[in-house]
């Protein structure tokens, strides 16, 4: 029971229902409420979200879903005061609530642009200031920014995803820095290719991307959404108590190569 007696709130966490491919925030949650901690699961979308925290109960653990849109302010203030309201605190936050965007920078539109930094920057910008009194106020706690290999690298296409998620990362070592003293350790994720529901889509649109990727990765696979979720609740967890303003890159040996 790693997190034992901690409440946690996972941004996109809809898309966990069993039996079918899930997303990162979807594993995450399943894998948090296997090891102790009472989840609440929030996203845009409620019929997914609202199955995933019910088989999340069924077996047992304790989870709620909330409808949530991360881009926007008060839908903030709503879920965290929700979330106190029915939990008492909030130790854990992963802000990981994104869209897919692949795009050239010729192609690329000003909304296309407003729409990516508006869930992944603005998003986890809003979600870690709203949370962080919370925090200072219950003596600490550990927040989890999902960005992404492409928040490192650049690639020919996905202009403004590798913006918004690049504007993650570095935001997270400065607000790990401001928080440290006040017992608040903000890490990033860098996943690189795995199977989810945002690239089971993408492929779909175009079934030659998934070679082109596999291509890239040294260890000749895609990831999956547990190897993901695996690294974020390592950093959820007090076995990375002394690890803050760092990023933590699962992408089968891409970006090493
Ligand atoms: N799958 C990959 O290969 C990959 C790689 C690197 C990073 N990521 C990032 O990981 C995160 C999770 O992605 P995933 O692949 O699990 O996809 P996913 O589609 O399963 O999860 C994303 C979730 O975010 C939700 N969402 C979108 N806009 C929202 C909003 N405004 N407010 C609240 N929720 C919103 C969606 O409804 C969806 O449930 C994303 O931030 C994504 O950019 C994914």
């Amino acid at each position: 029971m790693r997190l034992e007696g901690k409440v946690a709130l996972i941004t996109g966490a809809a898309m966990g229902i069993n039996g079918q491919t899930m997303g990162f925030g979807g594993a995450a949650s399943w894998m948090f409420a296997r090891e102790g901690a009472k989840v609440v699961l929030t996203d845009i979308l409620t019929g997914p979200g609202e199955t995933t925290a019910f088989q999340i109960r069924e077996s047992g653990a304790d989870a709620a879903f909330l409808h949530h849109d991360v881009t926007n302010e008060d839908s903030w203030d709503k879920a965290v005061r929700k979330t106190i309201a029915t939990y008492g605190k909030i130790d854990i936050l992963v802000n990981n609530a994104g869209t897919a965007s692949v795009s050239k920078l010729d192609e690329l539109t000003v909304e296309a642009w407003d729409e990516q930094m508006g869930v992944h920057a603005k998003g986890t910008f809003l979600g870690t200031k709203r949370i962080i009194p919370e925090m200072r106020m219950s003596g600490g706690g550990s927040i989890i920014n999902v960005s992404s290999i492409y928040g490192i690298v650049g690639s020919y296409t996905s202009t403004a995803y590798h913006a918004a998620k690049s504007a993650i990362r570095v935001f997270t070592k400065s607000v790990a820095v401001q928080h440290a003293a006040d017992g608040i350790r903000i890490n990033s994720i860098h996943p690189g290719f795995a199977i989810t529901p945002m690239t089971e889509q993408s492929m779909k649109a175009r079934p030659d991307s998934l070679s082109t990727q596999i291509a890239t990765v040294p260890m000749n696979r895609l990831g999956t959404a547990e190897e993901i979720a695996s690294g974020i609740l390592f950093l959820a967890s007090e076995e990375s108590s002394y690890i803050t303003g760092a990023e933590l890159v699962i992408d089968g040996g891409m970006t090493a190569a």
